[in-house]
């Protein structure tokens, strides 16, 4: 059967490097399977995402914030995520509805059980099978933030420390909500580690629904 797969972890956590080389080694193991991403996804989707991340619309409401992603996910969901699952394929999603939980929820302070009551409309039973949450120490995380200045920095990259802690503090709560479905992942480890943990989790993972 397909399965739903979501990377999760705060902003500096190097997922991006670990999405790249984890997309390698899933092609060369031969899985077939969409790569997605959120906000966005799809063509409404990626409307949302420019609104939502755009520099330029820091007088956004933590509420509007909140339901602009709930609503581009429902159409991500609707349009891409299900329809791939129906077809038999895996899907890859880097961040889904643990980083509106933490970032809406903890970090802008709405509320982690407010926010997933707006997402639990917004998504139904669709829930990742298996989320791998990118765990790096809060210092760790925000100096490579601060060394990646140079790449495209959005409207929630500007925020302070208070903000990113909050945000981390909040996964901390979301991983013990739900202990069967995330995988921490030591993101102080190289690339090569982080990768081969998760590719061997989502093996086994798939041999586990066969
Ligand atoms: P990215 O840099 O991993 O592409 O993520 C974009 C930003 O969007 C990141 O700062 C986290 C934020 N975000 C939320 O605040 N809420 C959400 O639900 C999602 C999916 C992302």
């Amino acid at each position: 059967m397909a399965i739903f797969i979501s990377l999760e972890g705060p902003d500096g956590s190097g997922k991006t490097t670990a999405l790249a080389l984890l997309i390698e080694k899933m092609e060369a193991a031969g899985l077939d399977f969409i790569k997605t991403r959120e906000p966005g996804g799809s063509p409404i989707s990626e409307k949302v995402r420019d609104i939502v991340l755009g520099i330029g619309n820091e007088e956004m409401d933590p509420r509007t914030e909140t339901l602009l992603i709930a609503g581009a996910r429902r159409q991500h969901v609707v349009e891409k995520i299900r329809p791939a699952l129906e077809a038999g394929q895996h899907v890859l999603c880097d961040r889904f509805v643990d980083s509106s939980l933490a970032y809406q929820g903890a970090g802008r302070g709405i509320g982690i059980k407010e926010v997933l009551d707006i997402n639990l409309f917004a998504i139904e039973d669709t829930f990742p099978d298996k989320t791998y949450y990118l765990d790096v120490p809060a210092e760790i995380g925000l100096a490579r933030i601060a060394a990646n200045k140079g790449r495209e920095v959005n409207r929630l990259d500007k925020e302070d420390v208070s903000f990113h802690d909050k945000v981390q503090q909040g996964y901390e709560e979301i991983i013990a909500m739900f202990p069967d479905r995330f995988v921490r992942v030591d993101g102080t480890r190289s690339p090569e580690e982080i990768t081969d943990t998760i590719l061997m989790d989502i093996l086994d993972t798939i041999a586990d629904t066969e």
